[in-house]
Order: structure tokens, then sequence, then C-alpha cells
């Protein structure tokens, strides 16, 4: 069924300063859609968006319903992608209350008043933290859920919530379970910038700029080919894209659906910070420490179920183009 609509629709991106979000409508913006951004810019950085995104940026917190009912009353949007959330596993341990708070209980006020105003598709930020430490590798989206940090259990009772949303109010959504993000825009106006960082990409990247000594590599006895952790990166860019086919797969009739989005291919942390030094051209220290608790060995995933029902194709899924387009992101950043 086609979507009812003369022009590209408007689209309201919670997160929209973040990271991933930052991308996404930038990907939106590219495809002929309009956007408005809701962030509260605790991590988010509006300077960015304002100087490269069309949308508008409105400060506030998907837990003001207040703000919420007030936007949804002013824009005529059509779907929700919702970026905003807290994303720290190890603060998460340690804060659940923040978590659940803002994850949980943000997210279902954003979807009540997406009920009240009659907005019903939501593309929604999961992760493949959810299924907890894998029985099978590569991850389909069938494998049983075993979410083991306050945060990934908090994005696992959001795609619950979805569910019974569908089922009582008719809110249709694609929940999207990230494998690693990483990489920036190829040209070079966003990247990942956060506050504190505790990615490994980046902060491999510090370590060739200068602006940390080395990188810590956390546990080198794990079972795996080099005795270091095993991720699935996926390019940001990617992501952005199959954000923009989750709208137009709900825009076109489409139904909640699961889909993981990652590359199929794992990479060792070894083999990242190797990758990091060619890409750079710089020696990187790197230090063997202990394990990092709550790291699964290996995380890496299929998403067949994407490129089928979404037509979605990577378009970077190389390491070297993703570390390359991260290089270029940070020295920029941090000139
Ligand atoms: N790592 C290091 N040294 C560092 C930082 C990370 O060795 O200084 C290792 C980690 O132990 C891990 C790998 O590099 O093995 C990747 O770590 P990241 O912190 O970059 O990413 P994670 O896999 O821990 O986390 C990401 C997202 C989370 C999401 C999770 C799902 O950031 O939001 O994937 O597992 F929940």
């Amino acid at each position: 069924m086609p979507h009812d609509f003369d022009h590209k629709p408007t689209v309201l991106v919670t997160g929209g300063a973040g990271y991933i979000g930052s991308h996404a409508v930038l990907a939106l913006e590219a495809a002929g859609y309009q956007a408005v951004i809701l962030d509260n810019l605790e991590y988010g950085h509006k300077e960015l968006a304002e100087q490269h995104l069309k949308a508008k940026v409105i400060v506030g917190d998907t837990t003001d319903s207040a703000l919420l009912n007030e936007l949804f009353n002013t824009y005529k949007v059509a779907a929700v992608m919702h970026f905003a959330a807290y994303i720290a596993v190890g603060e998460s341990v340690t804060e659940p209350a923040k978590y659940y708070r803002n994850n949980v209980y943000g997210t279902l006020n954003l979807l009540e008043a997406m009920v009240a105003a009659e907005v019903k598709r939501l593309v929604f930020s999961s992760t493949c933290a959810i299924y907890g430490p894998p029985k099978v590798v590569p991850i389909p989206e069938d494998h049983p859920q075993n979410p083991i940090s306050p945060y990934a259990t908090s994005k696992l009772m959001v795609e619950k919530m979805l569910l019974d949303f569908q089922s009582a109010y008719g809110l249709q959504s694609v929940c999207f379970r990230y494998f690693n993000a990483a990489g920036a825009d190829p040209q070079g106006r966003l990247g990942e910038d956060h506050n504190p960082e505790t990615h490994l990409i980046p902060l491999v990247l510090f370590a060739a700029l200068g602006k940390r000594e080395s990188i810590s590599i956390f546990g080198t006895d794990y079972d795996t080919r080099d005795g270091t952790c095993i991720r699935d990166y996926i390019h940001v860019s990617d992501l952005a894209d199959a954000h923009v086919k989750g709208v137009e797969y709900l825009l076109n009739g489409g139904q909640t659906s699961f889909f993981n989005l990652g590359n199929g291919s794992g990479f060792t942390v070894k083999e990242v910070i190797e990758m990091a030094r060619q890409v750079t051209g710089k020696e990187i220290v790197a230090v063997a420490c202990d394990r990092r608790p709550g790291d699964p060995p290996s995380l890496v995933g299929t998403s067949d179920r994407a490129q089928q029902t979404l037509g979605w194709t990577p378009q970077y899924p190389d390491l070297e183009r993703i570390i390359t387009h991260a290089w270029q992101w940070h020295q920029k950043r941090h000139a």
C-alpha cells in the first residue's frame, strides 16, 4: 500500500544531535525528507547539527510529556526515529535507575504522545546486547534473548512494549539491533564524539593522534583466534541508510519487525589496532590489560533479514574504510 503523502513527510528524530541520530538525519535529508530533532543535548552536539543539517533542533527530553504533545501538535510528523538513550553498559550496572528512567520511561512517554497524536510509525534504536552471550555465531534475530546489563534490558523492555503497542494501538515499528557502530560520514561532516569516550575505534585513534599514550587491550586470553574479543563493526552511514529504509518500509504499510544490523564478519581487538596502524601510519602502542567485565568473547550478526526485507546493502562493509572515515573525522575534530 503506497503512503498518502504528496511530498516526502516529516520525521521526528529523538537524539538527532547524537552520533548515530545525526547521521540518520543527514541520510533522511539526502533522501528528501524533512526532519525535526528533539535532543536534550546532554551528549548531543547542537553546533554540529546546526552546521550540517537543515533540521530544527528542539532542546528537550523524551520524559517531558507537555513538550512532546506540543511538538506533535506543531509538526505534521509521519514517523519517529528514536535514538535518545543512555548507552554506557558499565554505568548502567551501577546506575540502573538512570537507565530505566531515560530509556524505558522516556520511551513510554514518547509512545503515549505518539498514540495521542495518532503517529503510528516508529524506528527504534535497539542493540545486539539484548541477546546476551551468544549461543550461535553469527547471531540470527530469533536467537534467545538474555540481556546481562540494565542497558540491554532497557532496550529489550522497549522492544516488548512495542509489540504490545502494536497489538493494542496499531503502532507499527522497526527495531534495529545494531552490532558495533563505527566510522563517520564519508564527507567528514559528522562523526563520533562521546564524552567520556569508551569505544575501541575512537580510543585507538586518540592514541594515533597522541591524545593518549596507548590503547588498552581488555583481555588477551579469550577463546578467539588471537585471544582478544571479536566484534562486528558496522559503518554509521550504513546504519543511517537502514533507518531511512525502515521509515519507508513503515510508510508503505510494513508491520512491526526486528532486524539485526551488522556486516556478518568479526574483527579482533588486535586486528582493529593493526588496521588503525595501517590507516594512520602511526605506531599506536597497545598494552594488554585484564578483561573488562561483561564483554562477550565474540559478537557477530547476520543481517540477511534487513537485506531481504528492506533492500538494505551496506556500502562500507570493510574495516579499512570504516577506520579511514573515522580517522578523517578525528583528525579534523581534534586539529
Ligand atoms: N576494548 C578494548 N580497549 C578499549 C575499549 C574497548 O580492548 O579501550 C574492547 C572491548 O573490550 C570490546 C571491543 O574492544 O571487546 C569493543 O568495545 P567497545 O566498547 O567499542 O564496544 P562494545 O562491544 O562494548 O559495545 C557496543 C556498544 C554498546 C552495545 C554493545 C553491544 O557501544 O552500546 O556494543 O554488545 F551495547
